[in-house]
């Protein structure tokens, strides 16, 4: 293809994303396109399922029936996520072994929120309010995106996030009604994970690299600063109804801009995540290796199967 003709591709292109069309996979799109979507995709994929990891630690531990239920589905929802966003992600190309080869070895990066331990059954109660929420607030944007599958999976994805958001919420406000105990272990689990929940929508705007073409595409509707402040706007009054303390002792509402001031995040720590030295990196990319290696003779026996079957359609169509 000649250079004006690519040109000419890239422009139709640009314009259907303009006009709010959605990109198929079978459409034509610029290389740099495929590229970012299977590395957003993916990570995002891969956080679906590596968060399922601190929160299946407490199923057997649950502290009633009709908790183990909620947690379970909650938990099943996210391989369900997950499982919907490996799938979108293949129809750019790429294999399902080639994405968990990419897990696996670190190349591919997943929400560095889960690389922190659950120490308390009120862990359950914060991931569900506070890094379900945020994400939420991440992915509701995400449902008009511009590549079709992303965009349709993302619809059913935030449906399920808001009932994992509020069953968090609900363990959070009973533990916060309830003994003086299980009040302060709330308030604990609020204390450890309020600043890694605003993190986890990302580094400050003049840090983010992929902003501006992300917003192009429309994979980015606001920028990370404003996603955070609504996150923030939207959970303190929730906290406050609670009757539970942010830990952040410079927050404070400002009248005028209607928003809420908070404190600086420690952008330290969250490098040092990211880049695998958070308190749990290696525990849950173990923990992935040894699912994927346990998961090889369930691979095999569906690929023989599969085999089987295609053998069995031949012979009946001769
Ligand atoms: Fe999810
Ligand atoms: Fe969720």
């Amino acid at each position: 293809m000649s250079e004006l003709e690519i040109k000419s591709l890239e422009e139709q292109f640009d314009a259907r994303i303009a006009r709010d069309e959605k990109i198929e996979p079978k459409d034509w799109m610029p290389e740099k396109y495929r590229q970012t979507h299977i590395r957003q995709i993916s990570q995002h994929a891969h956080s679906e399922i590596v968060g399922m990891l601190p929160e299946g630690n407490w199923i057997t531990r649950a502290p009633s029936l009709r908790r183990k239920v909620a947690l379970l589905a909650k938990i099943q929802d996210e391989a369900g996520h997950g499982l919907y966003l490996y799938s979108a992600c293949e129809t750019l190309g790429i294999s399902r072994e080639e994405l968990y080869e990419q897990l696996h070895s670190g190349k591919a990066k997943y929400s560095s929120i889960f690389n922190y331990p659950t120490l308390t059954w009120a862990d359950m109660g914060a991931i569900g309010w506070l890094v379900d929420g945020a994400a939420i607030i991440n992915q509701v944007p995400l449902c008009a995106t511009s590549f079709g599958p992303y965009a349709r999976a993302m619809v059913r994805v935030c449906k399920e996030e808001s009932f994992h958001q509020r069953q968090g919420f609900q363990i959070m406000m009973t533990l916060a009604e309830g003994t003086p105990e299980q009040k302060a272990m709330a308030q604990d689990a609020l204390n450890r994970w309020w600043f890694p929940s605003l993190m986890m929508l990302g580094p400050t705007d003049d840090a983010s690299v992929h902003t501006e073409q992300s917003m192009k595409w429309k994979l980015k509707r606001k920028t990370n600063d404003e996603l955070r402040q609504q996150f923030v706007d939207q959970t303190v009054p929730q906290a406050d109804m609670i009757g539970l303390t942010i830990p952040d002792p410079t927050l404070k509402w400002n009248a005028e801009t209607k928003h809420y001031e908070f404190g600086e995040l420690d952008w330290d720590e969250f490098w040092q995540v990211v880049k695998g030295h958070g308190p749990c990196n290696k525990i849950r990319i173990d923990a992935r290796k040894k699912a994927w290696s346990n998961g090889e003779w369930v691979r095999d026996a569906a690929m023989a199967y599969a085999e089987k079957q295609a053998n069995k359609e031949v012979k009946q169509a001769i």
